[in-house]
């Protein structure tokens, strides 16, 4: 049976004929917010992303308490601290932004899922995400370092931590740490397939964090990869991780695919801050209808496999849906 017999358009007539076959459905509650906590007084808006700032610790629990009444069910925090050192040191300290805002946003929002992400650009003075030897990332120097943050973020409060600085063996050591220091109940969202890309660019502006020399490409995965991305995530899944991330998302469609159909874990996707700041400065010369664009890039990383995606668009999608 074919044409004339098969008309596909039937179903498309009306918009209750389309919402009744639509097959991927965006929502409020599977969107993770991301949030710059900064340790200067005021807020400041990340020139390379605009509506997207740098907050105090104070303002980022307000934001967060706004995001939890529209039905956002999680943020994802990264740090800016004062100071930096060459190991990243900030990263542990109890004390430290991260572990600040966490209290902080717990108290505001109790039942807010709240993120750790945990790496170390933005707290060494050289920008990489570890210890160096030499002009390198020292692998297990690094890891003492991640055990020593999971469990600091943990203790503020983290519900997930989210190792990103795509060390081998980051989980395992994560988790082990997490389960020596009586937090077997926290969860590892491991950015097991991060690729190193240009779409990071706004971030580093974002977060601070831009390398003081090289690039990432000795630890982030080479863009031309899918099969290492299996293994990665397999690699993660193994020693422990609770859920896979795959970054950037929007170039990697096929990857989120595939991750989600040979793994049973729980699959999230980084619409990182180049598909954010492009959109908005296409939108911004006229060139395309940011809201639509941006629904479109949202849906189609859900549909490609992803339960939940972090965006930057997160409060504006529960704006849209709610018909403003
Ligand atoms: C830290 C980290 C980066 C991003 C998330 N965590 C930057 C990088 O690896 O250079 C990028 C997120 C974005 O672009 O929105 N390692």
């Amino acid at each position: 049976m074919a044409f004339p017999a098969e008309r596909p358009r039937r179903l498309r007539r009306t918009e209750a004929l389309r919402s009744l076959i639509r097959e991927t459905g965006l929502g409020p509650s599977n969107l993770i917010a991301p949030f710059f906590v900064s340790e200067r007084e005021d807020r400041r808006e990340v020139g390379s992303m605009p509506g997207v700032f740098q907050l105090p610790v104070e303002a980022a629990a307000e934001e967060a308490a706004r995001l939890c009444a529209l039905g956002i069910p999680a943020a994802i925090l990264f740090g800016i601290p004062a100071r930096k050192d060459a190991e990243g040191s900030g990263a542990w300290d109890d004390d430290g932004v991260v572990q600040r805002a966490l209290r902080a946003i717990r108290k505001a929002c109790p039942d807010m899922a709240l993120i750790a992400d945990a790496c170390f650009c933005e707290y060494t003075d050289h920008g990489h995400c570890g210890v160096l030897r030499g002009r390198e990332v020292d692998n297990d120097a690094t890891l003492a370092n991640l055990r020593k943050t999971a469990v600091s973020l943990a203790r503020a409060g983290a519900d997930i931590v989210a190792p990103s600085c795509m060390m081998d063996g980051m989980v395992a050591a994560m988790r082990e740490a997490l389960n020596a220091g009586g937090f077997a109940g926290t969860a590892i969202m491991s950015y097991a397939v991060k690729y190193a890309s240009a779409f990071y660019g706004p971030f580093r502006e974002a977060a601070e964090s831009a390398p003081a020399f090289g690039d990432r490409r000795g630890y982030q995965m080479d863009p031309a990869n899918a099969r290492e991305a299996l293994r990665e995530a397999r690699l993660d899944a193994s020693e422990g991780a609770d859920i896979i991330l795959v970054k950037p998302a929007l170039s990697c469609l096929d990857i989120i695919y595939a991750v989600s159909r040979r793994l049973d874990l729980p699959v999230a996707a980084y619409n990182v801050s180049g598909e954010y700041s492009m959109i908005k400065a296409a939108a911004r010369l006229g060139w395309l209808d940011e809201r639509k664009a941006a629904m479109e890039m949202l849906t189609a990383i859900k549909r490609a496999g992803a339960s939940m995606i972090i965006t930057y668009w997160a409060a504006d999608v529960c704006r849209w849906l709610g018909g403003t």
